[in-house]
């Protein structure tokens, strides 16, 4: 169990589930507050009270040193193989750099004494706030994944923030994927009206074809083969699941497999290329 941690402003206190809840409640039941949470506001303050006495992991309440009620929470959810950080304040306190002190001085205890490796927080990307608490407390992006979150209705690109007890070197930074193809330049016009990718350089044999429109992403690379051996590859999109199909089909490309919900919770389509290559593009319900 956690003990309490001091800082200039703030006091962390190990949360109390039941007597806390009253105070958490009024930032769990605003729902500018819960914009990016993982859940909806919370309706009365038993099922906020129920919510935190069901949290996987520890959290500590956000004190001011002067007293007052509950601020807000920081703490570490369980149950994930990097565990992972979340922080919480009331409207009426944002802006105050609360929230990027109470991460400093919570990180240095997670990876300190606690003695975590890794801590990292999923932020969806829209949450400039809560990114830049994160990197107020050390923690760099680390990668990129879509989520959705069941209550809402649309899904979102999580930024995977993290950091690391011991510093340790980026070891690879990239993987470019290099797909043979009989015609190149025909294979890349596909890509470039299917998938939406850009073409960075092209040669006769050679094509350099970038996922989405900004330097330093994701990379295809085409390379010209007479007898190209079948190749698979899954592309995970955010928002432009239905739109890929929808230019796949205009586009009159073969479909290998029509869209359906796996029980892994994504949908999925595959498109077959005309050299035997299989692209399974995936998507959040
Ligand atoms: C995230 C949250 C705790 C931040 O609280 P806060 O009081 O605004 O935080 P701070 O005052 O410490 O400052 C946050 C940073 O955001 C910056 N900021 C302020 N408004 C911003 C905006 N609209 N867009 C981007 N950054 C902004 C501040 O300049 C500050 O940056 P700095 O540390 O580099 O100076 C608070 O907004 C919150 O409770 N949000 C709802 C819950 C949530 O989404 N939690 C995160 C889930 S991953």
């Amino acid at each position: 169990m956690g003990i309490p941690l001091r800082t200039e402003r703030l006091w962390l206190v190990p949360l109390d589930s039941a007597a806390d809840a009253a105070d958490v409640h009024v930032a769990f039941a605003d729902p500018e507050v819960m914009m990016y949470w993982d859940e909806p506001p919370s309706r009365d303050v038993g099922e906020t009270a129920g919510r935190l006495a069901g949290a996987v992991g520890d959290y500590w309440t956000v004190r001011d040193v002067d007293g007052g009620p509950v601020l807000g929470l920081i703490g570490i959810m369980g149950g994930v193989d990097i565990p992972g950080l979340q922080w919480i304040l009331r409207r009426d306190v944002w802006g105050r750099g609360y929230a990027g002190e109470a991460a400093i001085a919570f990180v240095e205890y997670a990876l300190g004494e606690l003695g975590l490796e890794r801590v990292e927080a999923w932020v969806d990307i829209a949450n400039g706030r809560s990114i830049a608490v994160a990197r107020r407390a050390g923690l760099t992006e680390r990668g990129r994944l879509p989520q959705r979150y069941p209550h809402r209705d649309r899904p979102h690109e999580t930024v995977v923030m993290g950091r690391a007890r011991l510093a340790e070197p980026t070891v690879v930074l990239n993987v470019v994927v290099e797909l043979p193809v009989r015609d190149v330049s025909g294979t890349s016009g596909l890509f470039e009206n299917v998938f939406g990718c850009t073409v960075l350089f092209t040669e006769d044999d050679f094509a350099g074809l970038g996922i989405g429109a900004w330097s330093g992403g994701r990379r295809i690379h085409l390379v010209t083969d007479e007898r190209p051996s079948p190749v698979r590859l899954s592309l995970e999109t955010v928002t432009e699941f239905d739109a890929i199909h929808a230019r796949a089909v205009a586009a009159g490309v073969q479909i290998g497999q029509y869209p359906v919900v796996q029980p892994w919770g994504r949908r999925e389509f595959v498109i077959a290329l005309p050299d035997g290559h299989e692209v399974t593009v995936s998507g959040p319900l």
